[in-house]
């Protein structure tokens, strides 16, 4: 287990995944594409363990992006009725469990009885500290972007770095550390496109119902091998007082 292995410096504070690759499992297995979606619930149940166990502080995955209403409605209907779902039979054991749940998106384009049970979850949730847990849902980076902006001109605000940041939809953590994408496709789709500025990457080709532990680790592993300069040279890094103010 890399948990023991690695100092805890080296593993990532903030965790980003896209869970991809859902409907490529069904496929394989000649069942409907919701029943890769439903598999997929039971992979992201084992990751927010495997998370805590490792001391991820903050984990964050895509569900549905702005981009997945384009999707026959057969399935749009199901994700949503999978979320509904997964909030009554999920939240009570992330509750015990220390799970600050967040559920990053626009609210306005859900059908009322999931947008109702998103906000519950959050309420009820809002006490724990052991992981702080990020499901967007309805997400899109652009969207993110627009939506900070437009708040900040409404009230006629200066824009700066922090000041948008501040408005985004994830301002509630710091920036990811490490993102991982299932699914072998390279490619962001719309994700955490300001946060992500400075992630490590880790393109994964399995498919995310078929995510395990052993791929995780080499995940985390990877991320332990990585030099993140931040724009300085190693030499400055070795040297931290040399850095330029
Ligand atoms: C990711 O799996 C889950 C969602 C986008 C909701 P996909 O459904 O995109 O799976 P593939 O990429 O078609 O295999
Ligand atoms: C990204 O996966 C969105 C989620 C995982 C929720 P997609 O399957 O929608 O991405 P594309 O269409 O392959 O870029
Ligand atoms: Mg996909």
């Amino acid at each position: 287990m890399v948990s023991d292995s690695l100092p805890p410096s080296a593993v990532p504070t903030h965790v980003a995944i896209v869970m991809d690759g859902n409907g490529r499992w069904a496929k394989q297995r000649f069942l409907p594409r919701l029943a890769g979606h439903r598999q997929g619930l039971e992979t992201l149940r084992a990751v927010v363990r495997w998370s805590m166990a490792r001391g991820v502080r903050v984990l964050t995955v895509f569900a549905f992006s702005s981009e997945n209403w384009k999707r026959p409605a057969d399935e749009v209907s199901g994700l949503m009725g999978l979320m509904a779902k997964a909030l009554v039979r999920e939240v009570p054991d992330l509750l015990k469990a220390g799970v600050q749940l967040h559920f990053p998106g626009d609210r306005s384009g859900l059908p009322a009885a999931v947008s109702q049970g998103l906000l519950q979850a959050e309420r009820d949730t809002a006490g724990n500290e052991r992981l702080v847990l990020n499901i967007c849902f309805n997400y899109g980076g652009r969207w993110d972007i627009v939506q900070a902006a437009a708040r900040l001109a409404e009230c006629g605000a200066t824009i700066t770095e922090q000041a948008l940041s501040a408005e985004l939809a994830l301002s509630h953590v710091p920036d990811p550390d490490l993102l991982i994408r299932t699914g072998g496709e390279v490619r962001i789709s719309n994700f955490l496109l300001w946060q992500l500025a400075y992630s490590e990457l880790y393109f994964s080709d399995r498919l995310w119902p078929a995510f395990d532990e052993a791929e995780y680790d080499r995940a985390l592993a990877v991320f332990a091998g990585r030099e993140r300069r931040f724009g300085q040279t190693t030499e400055q890094l070795q040297a931290p007082s040399a850095a330029p103010h």
